[in-house]
């Protein structure tokens, strides 16, 4: 391997920015993420996750500072007083690499679990069909609902939309996967079954970032912790660390009241 790629972070975010109007929900947020790292990414709730992921893959656009996804900085102008897409057809690529599974699994609902799979990487990556078909296949069946490849999304539990939405990022080849807190919609019982489906693409050395309120999840499958508040990194370490000798105050406060619960 040429020296320094194996060290070239997966997710560079540089003094990243995000407003809405008048209100600045990141501040400044800068973060490295390598190859096989699991980041849970804690905060009380309106203190930014979503929205630093979002910034990730462009589903919200960054106010200021740099998102470099593989290596590749997300090209960006100046557009008023903030910053827009400079080039479209990079971002599906970047999206691609760095892609999402939502606390709504947003499944396409006119289309089977099957369809929901090979559309992108048909259309949008222009593999061959055949072969996307294959790989969906044997996603279906690595998550659990092979059986359920004909079926459309209304048809499945929330805990099977989810894993069907885990298979359907998986089906993209991600470098990445950014999850926004994927299991706050299920119903307690469905839970188990899709945290079963990332405990196992963390062992498999899966990079992930992983915003959830699971912390006993976190605690158990994520190599670090990064706690935000009001828009900052108020805590950032290895997971074990973090969790047993926090440094911050407010995540000391966080971490136990969210554990009584
Ligand atoms: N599209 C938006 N327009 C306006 N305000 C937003 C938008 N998205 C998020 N916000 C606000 O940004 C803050 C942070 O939101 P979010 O990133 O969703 O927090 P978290 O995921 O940590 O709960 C909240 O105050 C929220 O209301
Ligand atoms: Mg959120």
């Amino acid at each position: 391997m040429i020296e320094g790629a194996a060290m070239q972070p997966v997710i560079s975010l540089r003094n990243l920015r995000k407003s809405f109007g008048a209100l600045e929900v990141l501040k400044g947020i800068s973060l490295d993420a390598h190859k096989g790292d699991v980041i849970a990414i804690l905060g009380s709730s309106g203190s930014g996750k979503s929205t630093m992921l979002r910034c990730i893959n462009m589903l919200e656009i960054p106010t200021a500072g740099e998102v470099v996804v593989t290596g590749e900085s997300v090209k960006l102008k100046k557009q008023g007083d903030g910053l827009a897409i400079a080039d479209r057809r990079q971002i599906d690529g970047i999206r691609a690499r760095a892609a999402m599974v939502f606390q709504s699994f947003n499944l396409w609902s006119h289309m089977t679990i099957l369809e929901n799979l090979v559309e992108a990487p048909i259309h949008v990556q222009r593999r061959p069909r055949a072969e996307c078909i294959a790989e969906a296949m044997a996603l279906l069946e690595k998550v659990g609902i092979a059986d359920k490849r004909d079926a459309y999304p209304a048809h499945l539990s929330g805990g099977q939309q989810q894993r069907a939405a885990i298979a359907r990022a998986l089906a993209m080849h991600p470098q990445v996967m950014l999850f926004d807190e994927p299991t706050s919609a299920l119903d307690p019982e469905r839970v188990g079954e899709v945290l079963a489906v990332m405990r196992a693409l963390a062992n498999e050395g899966r990079t992930m970032l992983l915003v959830t309120h699971e912390i006993a999840f976190a605690r158990d499958v994520a190599t670090r912790v990064v706690f935000l508040h009001e828009g900052l990194i108020e805590e950032d370490g290895p997971a074990d660390e973090v969790f047993r000798n926090p440094k911050s105050e407010r995540f000391r406060k966080f971490i136990s009241n969210t554990q009584h619960r």
